[in-house]
C-alpha cells in the first residue's frame, strides 16, 4: 500500500472469506470514522426481503452459497454508491468478489475521481470460519452482530446497541452452505488478493486474533489513508 494519495472520500475494501469478520470490522470503522459500510450481502438480503426483481433472482443463489451474478451486484452497488451519504467515504464489505466486479469498481470510481485507498485482506483459517458462522446471530432491529461464544450481549437476548430483543440467524449459515460459500471464495474471490497486490493497494491482517486487536490494526490503516 503506497498510502500517498489522500482522497476527500476514502474508499476501503475488506476482503476475506465468509466469517472473516468483514461485517464486524466494517461496522466498527463506520462508528469510529464516520465512513459508510457498503455490504453487498446486506443490500442483496434487503432486495430479497423486499421481493424486488434482483432479489427474486438472488434468493436461490444465496441459499445455495453461490455468488449472485456480476450484473445484479454491480447494479446494486452502483446505485448505493451514488447516494449522498457515500460522499463521506466508504468501506466495501463483500464487494468486489470477482475480477469482473473489481474492474467495474475501478471504472465506477474513476468516473467519480476516486480511487481505492486500501484493500485489506482479513486472513483466517477455513476451519475457524465454520465455528464463527454457526455461532453468529444479529439483532433484528438494528443489525448489530453477536456470537454464541465470542461476542454476547451484556444481557442475554437484549441488544447492547438498541435494546432490541428479537435476534435472528441467517438462512445461509447452515454447515453445508458455508462449505459452498468457502469454495466460492477460494475459486472466485481469493484471486483479488493478487489483483490488489499489483495495484499497491493491498494490506494483509491476521484476522485470527481478538476483534479489538484487528480493529486497532484496521484503524491505523484508515488513519494513514485519511491523513
Ligand atoms: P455476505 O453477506 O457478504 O456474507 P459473507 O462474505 O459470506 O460474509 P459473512 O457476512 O458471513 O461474514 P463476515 O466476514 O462479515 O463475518 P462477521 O463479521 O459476520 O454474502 C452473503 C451472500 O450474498 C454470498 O454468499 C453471495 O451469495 C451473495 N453476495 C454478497 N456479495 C456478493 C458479491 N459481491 N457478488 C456476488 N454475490 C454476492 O463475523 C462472523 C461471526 O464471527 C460473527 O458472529 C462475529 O461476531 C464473529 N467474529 C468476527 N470477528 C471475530 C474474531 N476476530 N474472533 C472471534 N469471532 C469473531
Amino acid at each position: 500500500m503506497d498510502g500517498q494519495t489522500v482522497t476527500a472520500a476514502p474508499v476501503l475494501i475488506l476482503l476475506g472469506p465468509p466469517g472473516a469478520g468483514k461485517g464486524t470490522q466494517a461496522r466498527m470503522l463506520e462508528e469510529e470514522f464516520g465512513l459508510v459500510q457498503l455490504s453487498t450481502g446486506d443490500l442483496l438480503r434487503a432486495a430479497v426481503a423486499q421481493g424486488t426483481e434482483a432479489g427474486k433472482k438472488a434468493r436461490a443463489v444465496m441459499e445455495a452459497g453461490e455468488l449472485v451474478s456480476d450484473e445484479i451486484v454491480i447494479a446494486i452497488l452502483r446505485d448505493r454508491l451514488a447516494e449522498p451519504d457515500c460522499a463521506r467515504g466508504v468501506i466495501l464489505d463483500g464487494f468486489p468478489r470477482t475480477t469482473v466486479q473489481a474492474q467495474a469498481l475501478d471504472a465506477l470510481l474513476a468516473e467519480r475521481d476516486q480511487r481505492i485507498d486500501a484493500a485489506v485482506s482479513l486472513e483466517v483459517d477455513d476451519a475457524a470460519m465454520v465455528t464463527r458462522i454457526s455461532g453468529r446471530y444479529t439483532c433484528a432491529a438494528c443489525g448489530e452482530g453477536y456470537h454464541d461464544a465470542f461476542k454476547q450481549p451484556a444481557t442475554a437476548g437484549t441488544c447492547d446497541k438498541c435494546g432490541g430483543t428479537e435476534m435472528t440467524r441467517r438462512a445461509d449459515d447452515k454447515a453445508e452452505t458455508v462449505a459452498s460459500r468457502l469454495e466460492a471464495y477460494h475459486a472466485q474471490t481469493a484471486p483479488l488478493i493478487g489483483y490488489y497486490d499489483k495495484t499497491g493497494a493491498l494490506a494483509r491482517i491476521d484476522a485470527m486474533g481478538a476483534i479489538d486487536d484487528i480493529a486497532a490494526e484496521l484503524g491505523a490503516i484508515v488513519k494513514r489513508v485519511t491523513g
